[in-house]
């Protein structure tokens, strides 16, 4: 056994937090290695990042399937042809089935923008400002069935400053979330191996 963990990210677009993943991957030490990248979008922008670095990519769209149950039994099937002992939800915009959640059970992590339990959901930025919020963040936890629920593994606060728009915001975010990612994966994977 590799004393590396085997990770697959899921993306649906632009894919920078799956990169910040992979170059951390990419340290000496870190416990984890990329196996590989699937997109519920064919035209997702970080399919070609991955591709580039000769990743194995793959592409599952709903459509393409009779329902969402068997477009999860599909990922399911590529992750598990990869050996993916763990899954990062990296911007992947489709909320996954109850059967894919239960199967990755304690080994599938998501990043949201947001001080969760504050703002589930879409446009957390823009809430965050519209609640007049002094401080906002991210975090990434494990998925449940539940959208945007389930442990959390670690959170980033930031300052929200006056002025502050929903754009500017969410890049001060989108620094701390690529490396918060990399952070949480490697603490998540530490901390299972400690309670083997
Ligand atoms: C990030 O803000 C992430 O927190 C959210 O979706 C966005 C994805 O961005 N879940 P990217 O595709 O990783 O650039």
């Amino acid at each position: 056994m590799t004393d590396r963990a085997s990770v697959a990210i899921l993306i649906s677009g632009r894919g920078s937090n799956m990169q910040s993943l992979v170059r951390a991957t990419q340290v000496p030490g870190f416990p984890a290695r990329i196996v590989g990248v699937i997109s519920n979008k064919p035209d997702a922008a970080g399919l070609d990042f991955a591709r580039s670095l000769g990743l194995p990519t793959a592409v599952v769209q709903l459509k393409s399937h009779p329902d969402k149950d068997a477009a999860d039994a599909a990922i399911t099937r590529q992750l598990e042809d990869w050996g993916a002992e763990w899954v990062c939800l990296a911007g992947f915009m489709r909320v996954l089935s109850a059967g894919f959640t239960r199967r990755w059970q304690g080994r599938l992590l998501n990043i949201h923008p947001s001080l969760l339990p504050k703002y589930k959901g879409l446009d957390t930025h823009q809430r965050a400002l519209d609640a007049g919020d002094t401080e906002h963040g991210c975090t990434v936890h494990q998925v449940i069935p539940e959208l945007d629920e389930g442990p959390v593994i670690s959170q980033v606060r930031v300052p929200i400053f006056p002025g502050d728009d929903a754009e500017t915001l969410a890049a001060r975010v989108l620094i701390e979330e690529h490396k918060l990612y990399p952070a949480a994966l490697a603490k998540a994977i530490r901390e299972s191996r400690s309670g083997d």
